[in-house]
């Protein structure tokens, strides 16, 4: 599927983009989008082998696109990063924080060490990209935020309680910073994606091994399928490239007037009914 062909070619030419997380799954996705329009895209994850890996095979597909090694969680070291980028590339238009951690784990046995990391992740690692980033979007005029967050924590999502809080953070920080940095023209929007099928999804929510320790792959593939049947309205899950449509749109001129917003694209996935706690 090629849908970002409706965007024009070249929209984004000229123009920086940091993905964080860009070396994988969703983030990937967005990056392949922004770079087949133009972008210059700098992934940035704690594995630097996974972003020099996929930051290679954007530029063998004709794009612009380098890799960088950092935890988001690590304040100075982002502050570090995005100076880095700034004096290499000379500005960047475009901030996403997209880097997080999840698993399925029941709150009462969640330990002080486990939710730490989920919100030190996604919360505070939103947060410590987007505060590096103003001062260099301020100079340059102006810069856009994308902040990935959720739908599960609309209604509540068992098992969940760590990423939930984190994401609910995450809305309530992007409506906020939209307000405080709307004067030095810096957009600040989030998108809330509903289930995609990446492979870090599918590890950190595995069913667990059987006795023998194997992992029964087709009932998993089977209990997504019937999922999807079942409780998302379009009948489908979503693509990392459905969500990177969404990024384009918000980056570009035609998302001008938007701020504060967060953008649900889940095929009518929250409005149907979540399951009751087992
Ligand atoms: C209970 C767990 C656990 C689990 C880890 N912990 N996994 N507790 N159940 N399944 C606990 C550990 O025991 C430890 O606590 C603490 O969490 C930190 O674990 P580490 O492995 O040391 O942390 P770290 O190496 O920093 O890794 C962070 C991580 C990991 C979040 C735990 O899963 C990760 O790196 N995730 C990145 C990829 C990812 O999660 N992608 C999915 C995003 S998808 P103790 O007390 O033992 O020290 C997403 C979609 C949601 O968000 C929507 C789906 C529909
Ligand atoms: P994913 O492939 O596991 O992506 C997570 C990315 O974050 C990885 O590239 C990982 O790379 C990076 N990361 C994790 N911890 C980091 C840290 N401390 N510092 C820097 N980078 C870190 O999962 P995904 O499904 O694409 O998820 C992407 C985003 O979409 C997340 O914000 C997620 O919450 C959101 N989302 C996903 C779904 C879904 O169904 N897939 C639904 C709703 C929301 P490293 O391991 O190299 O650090």
């Amino acid at each position: 599927m090629t849908s970002h062909n409706v965007f024009r070619d070249g929209l984004f030419d000229g123009q920086v983009a940091l993905i964080t997380g860009g070396g994988s799954g969703i983030g990937r996705g967005i990056a392949d989008v922004l770079a087949s329009l133009g972008a210059h895209v700098v992934l940035a994850s704690r594995k630097q082998e996974r972003v020099e890996q996929a930051a290679a095979e954007i530029r063998a597909a004709g794009g612009r696109a380098s890799g960088v090694a950092v935890d988001v969680r690590e304040q100075e070291r982002v502050q570090r990063t995005i100076a880095d980028v700034q004096r290499e590339h000379g500005r960047i238009d475009l901030l996403v924080n997209n880097a997080a951690g999840n698993f399925y784990a029941p709150s009462e046995s969640l330990s002080a060490n486990a939710w730490k990391s989920v919100i030190e992740i996604d919360l505070y690692g939103t947060f410590f990209c987007s505060q590096a980033v103003l001062p260099v979007m301020r100079a340059q005029g102006g810069g856009v935020i994308i902040n990935i967050s959720m739908t599960l924590h609309y209604r509540g999502w068992p098992l969940m309680a760590h990423a939930s809080a984190a994401k609910a953070g995450i809305d309530a920080l992007t409506r906020t910073l939209a307000l405080e940095w709307a004067r030095d023209r810096v957009r600040v929007n989030a998108i809330a994606p509903g289930p995609i099928p990446t492979e870090g999804v599918k590890k950190a929510f595995a069913p667990p091994p059987s006795a023998d320790g194997a992992v029964d792959v087709f009932a998993q593939e089977r209990a997504m399928d019937d999922y999807a049947k079942r409780m998302i309205p379009l009948r489908r899950f979503g693509s990392p490239e459905d969500i990177a449509n969404m990024v384009a749109y918000l980056a570009s001129p035609a998302g001008a007037w938007i701020t504060g917003a967060i953008m649900v694209v889940d095929g009518g996935e929250w409005l149907a009914k979540p399951p009751l706690p087992k």
